[in-house]
């Protein structure tokens, strides 16, 4: 496979930065770097603010594999080409998924700023990437547990040592592009949801289709349309993602120094 003669590092862990946390990128000792453009069957993500590259090195002391960027759903592509990054992970071998994101907090207690662990999700996407062809059969695929609980407690230690208070809770996806409506927002609260986004959840099935342990992170960048006093800007969510970057940063070289710890403990066949 072409991805494993760019560097010697094999890591079982990989992160999907998404706006916010697009400086963990500044934390992590680059071995290799290569544009999604190089990349068969990456889509460039077309939106401002996202960078589109895969990096391998280590964060945290850690090998780590970093998706910079990624292809949403609103862009116009289909589930195939949202989710086609994470067929590749489990073809390289990742064991384990971080997947982060911008949000707008639908929990009232939430606040600009603040980082959100999913315990569960809300597809409202209206969409499933594991649907079938006529020729090709539908995947049933179990979704208990998708956020693994030990991946999440690392997350929280992380946290801990960060100082930083996090908040768990459930994620609903949206396809988006525009923002929800408040009558959405009341709604998408009725059904238990605390933060709202417009990715995430189609990698996190495939992820646990493909077999992969899968957490994520949210940044809440805004409140969602409801409770906020200024109408929503794309630009406004992504300064905001900026602003709070070095935290993000330091949380997921964390995640990545304590998953190291973990791993080296775990007994796995040599190649
Ligand atoms: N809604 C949907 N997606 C988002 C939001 C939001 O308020 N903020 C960041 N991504």
């Amino acid at each position: 496979m072409r991805l494993k003669k760019l560097s010697r590092l094999r890591p079982t862990l990989a992160i999907v930065l998404g706006s916010g946390f697009q400086s963990a990128v500044k934390e992590l000792e680059i071995d290799a770097q290569i544009p999604y453009s190089r990349l068969p069957g990456f889509a460039p993500p077309a939106v401002r603010g996202h960078e589109g590259s895969l990096l391998l090195g280590r964060l945290g002391g850690t090998p780590v594999l970093v998706l910079s960027g990624r292809a949403h759903f609103y862009e116009g592509h289909p589930m195939s080409v949202v989710t086609f990054p994470i067929r590749v992970l489990a073809a390289f071998g990742i064991e384990a998924l971080l997947l982060t994101n911008a949000a707008g907090g639908i929990n009232a207690a939430f606040r600009p700023g603040h980082f959100m662990i999913l315990t569960d999700h809300i597809n409202l996407m209206g969409v499933n990437p594991l649907r079938g062809t006529p020729s090709e059969p539908a995947n049933f695929t179990d979704l208990t547990r998708l956020y693994e609980p030990g991946l999440r407690q690392i997350l929280r230690r992380a946290a801990r040592i960060c100082c930083l208070a996090i908040r768990e809770g459930v994620y609903v996806a949206v396809s988006g592009p525009s923002y929800e409506t408040p009558a959405e927002i009341r709604a998408f609260a009725a059904l238990g949801a605390d933060a709202v986004g417009m990715s995430t959840v189609p990698e996190a099935i495939v992820a646990r289709r493909c077999g992969l342990r899968v957490a994520a992170l949210s940044c809440i960048t805004n409140l969602a349309a409801s409770s906020g006093a200024n109408p929503l800007s794309h630009p406004d969510v992504l300064e905001s993602g900026r602003r709070v970057g070095v935290l993000a940063a330091q949380l997921l070289k964390n995640f990545a120094r304590l998953y190291g710890r973990e791993d080296s403990h775990c007994e796995r066949p040599t190649a």
